[in-house]
């Protein structure tokens, strides 16, 4: 799907995946699990929609960036969180169109955190490889990917199940390091099988100190 096939969604009302505020596993690790990172530091939702989990971030302490290809949920996320260039931040782009990004300031290595809701179970499965790699891509080494995944079982999408031990593979394949991979709780009910994972893109090792 295009944005605009997002944008007549939003348009028509059919959001079934709209919740109207964070989703509450996400909320729970961020506020109150001693995993969870901490801010500061710039992270990016996304396909972030209305923008509920960017305005979350924002109030936390980090500068949080909201990017959405469909022109409908960028405006209604303004319109509800309001905007600041430091904290909360919003971007109508594709997010696998780099120079978009780059020209908006996010460009490799540039951030401390990307929070994944309901964006990956939103794109053609095919392009998964292409999302972990441009995450991988954004991230400084030591950020992280915190996300809820939604591994239903159900045929065909959106929203595009996933497998829980399939996805791990995949992110390890992709370079990240697992720091946390666990069934959610406190999922709202409608959302069956959510797992909340976080990773890190590993610092590397230093080189050999040459004499
Ligand atoms: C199922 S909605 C979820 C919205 C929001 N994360 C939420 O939970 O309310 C998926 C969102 O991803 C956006 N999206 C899908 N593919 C995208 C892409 N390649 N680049 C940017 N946004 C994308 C859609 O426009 C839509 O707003």
């Amino acid at each position: 799907m295009v944005g605009t096939d997002w944008d007549q969604r939003y348009r028509e009302g059919s959001d079934r995946w709209e919740l109207g505020h964070p989703a509450p596993p996400l909320e729970a690790f961020l506020r109150r699990d001693a995993r969870a990172p901490q801010p500061p530091g710039r992270v990016l939702v996304p396909g972030c929609g209305r923008g509920h989990e960017v305005a979350l971030l924002a109030h936390l302490g980090y500068g949080a960036i909201g990017v959405d290809f469909s022109r409908e949920a960028i405006q209604a996320a303004k319109a509800l969180h309001g905007s600041d260039p430091d904290q909360l931040r919003w971007l109508q782009a594709d997010l696998f169109h780099a120079e978009a990004l780059a020209a908006a300031g996010i460009s490799a290595a540039s951030l401390q955190g990307v929070l994944e809701h309901t964006c990956f179970c939103a794109i053609d499965p095919a392009q998964r490889t292409a999302y972990l790699d441009t995450v991988m891509r954004l991230l400084a080494p030591g950020g992280w990917l915190l996300g809820l995944f939604w591994c239903h079982q159900r045929p065909g999408g959106p929203p595009w199940g996933s497998d829980a031990a399939l996805l791990a593979q995949q992110l390890a394949a992709a370079g990240f390091r697992q720091e946390l991979w666990e069934p959610a709780q406190g999922s709202v009910v409608e959302r069956d099988h959510e797992w909340l994972g976080l990773w890190r893109r590993p610092v590397p090792e230093p080189g050999p100190v040459v004499a």
